[in-house]
């Protein structure tokens, strides 16, 4: 299992802090703890993830919809962490939305489908965050699955 690289976003957000804030030598005032960074304003696509909340009704969409012809192992194996490794969340989302279940292909609401690939992502070692996957091919193809291997 690979770790995914989020917290590559948020290394870079303090490192442009450190550098914005190294300008000058400067006076080693005991800084104001309270002046911190005045939030960093949301970053829409960078801050894509999922909840393990959401993964967990995913699993739960899984098992009553897909184990009668797949087993929960298969969608974090060697076989689909190479097939999926090139391609995005969006990707993912898009295959299982319009071709599974095989015997009735698209048959879920969107937002099970979102369930199912968080559930995907949290098997295969992505970390939860505080925000749901959107059920939307085309924003979720901002997340890379890179991560799987490679
Ligand atoms: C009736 C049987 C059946 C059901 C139910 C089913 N699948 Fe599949 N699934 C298949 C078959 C057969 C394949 C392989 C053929 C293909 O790739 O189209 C497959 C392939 C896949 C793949 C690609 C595998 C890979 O490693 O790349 C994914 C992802 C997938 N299914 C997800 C799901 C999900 C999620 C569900 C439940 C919503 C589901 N399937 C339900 C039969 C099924």
């Amino acid at each position: 299992m690979r770790k995914n690289s989020k917290c590559l976003n948020l290394f870079l957000i303090l490192g442009l802090a450190a550098c914005a804030s190294s300008g000058t030598p400067a006076a080693p005032e005991p800084a104001a703890p309270a002046e911190v960074a005045p939030e960093p304003a949301a970053a829409p696509s960078s801050a894509l993830g999922f909840t393990s909340v959401q993964a967990d009704r995913g699993r739960d969409v899984f098992r009553s919809t897909c184990t009668t012809c797949h087993y929960s192992e298969e969608f974090s194996d060697q076989t689909f962490k190479r097939s999926w490794r090139r391609s995005s969340a969006g990707d993912l989302y898009d295959f299982i939305s319009t071709a599974m279940p095989e015997d009735a292909p698209g048959s879920l609401p969107p937002a099970q489908y979102a369930e199912i690939v968080a559930y995907f992502l949290q098997m295969n070692g992505f970390e939860a965050g505080s925000m749901e996957l959107p059920a939307d091919a085309d924003a979720l193809s901002e997340l890379s699955l890179a991560p799987l291997g490679g």
